[in-house]
């Protein structure tokens, strides 16, 4: 049976947004932009995935540690960049107790870096106690939640877009995505307060 080459390129192309067809030189050329993505929403089952604390020997299942709890994960572009530093972490950190009398178990950190530079920056940030930091090394939990960010350019490698969620016996409650993937609004620790 002849295959139709659109189709079969088309197939490969699925998470991808198509625009429009042309023609140059008698072939047909599909024009693809940038991915579609479905981040993570409310409703949502978190993966079994393994992220790392302090050190590569020390997985931390995510699916295992938020069953049977209510647990605030939230997510940055990287350890010790500007935003993340100077609002995103220390307002977590410092709301810690307001957390914990609405209920909140587990306050969660999650960076595509490695586990020692989690830990080092959860150090300068006194955050051992209230807040976990979680290494998604290989950037496993990022892809599987639909989180991915190309930040090639500023740091290096794809990160996580900016955002936080309650999450309750691993199911997500409620999720609040940066709209440009790595601002400081909706994400932060005031707004997921005020959603609880
Ligand atoms: C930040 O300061 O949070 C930041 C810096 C560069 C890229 C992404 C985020």
């Amino acid at each position: 049976m002849a295959v139709n080459p659109t189709s079969k390129i088309l197939s490969k192309v699925v998470n991808s947004r198509v625009g429009l067809n042309f023609l140059a030189n008698g072939r047909k050329y599909i024009h693809v932009t940038s991915a579609v993505t479905m981040p993570v929403k409310s409703g949502d089952k978190l993966p079994s995935v393994d992220l790392y604390e302090n050190s590569p020997a020390s997985k931390v299942n995510i699916a295992e540690l938020t069953a049977r709890k209510k647990v605030i994960i939230f997510g940055v572009p990287g350890a010790f960049t500007p935003g993340c530093s100077k609002t995103h972490l220390p307002g977590y950190v410092s709301d810690f107790d307001k957390f914990k009398s609405k209920g909140v178990d587990e306050i969660v950190c999650v960076s595509v870096n490695d586990p020692f530079v989690m830990a080092a920056w959860g150090k300068e940030h006194s955050a051992d106690g209230k807040v976990r930091m979680l290494a998604d090394t290989n950037g496993a939990f990022t892809k599987a939640m639909d989180l991915e960010k190309d930040l090639t350019g500023p740091l290096g490698s794809i990160r996580c877009q900016r955002f936080s969620m309650l999450v309750e016996d691993g199911v997500v409650k409620t999720a609040n995505v940066e709209p440009d993937g790595t601002g400081l609004t909706c994400s932060l620790s005031n707004s997921l307060l005020s959603q609880l």
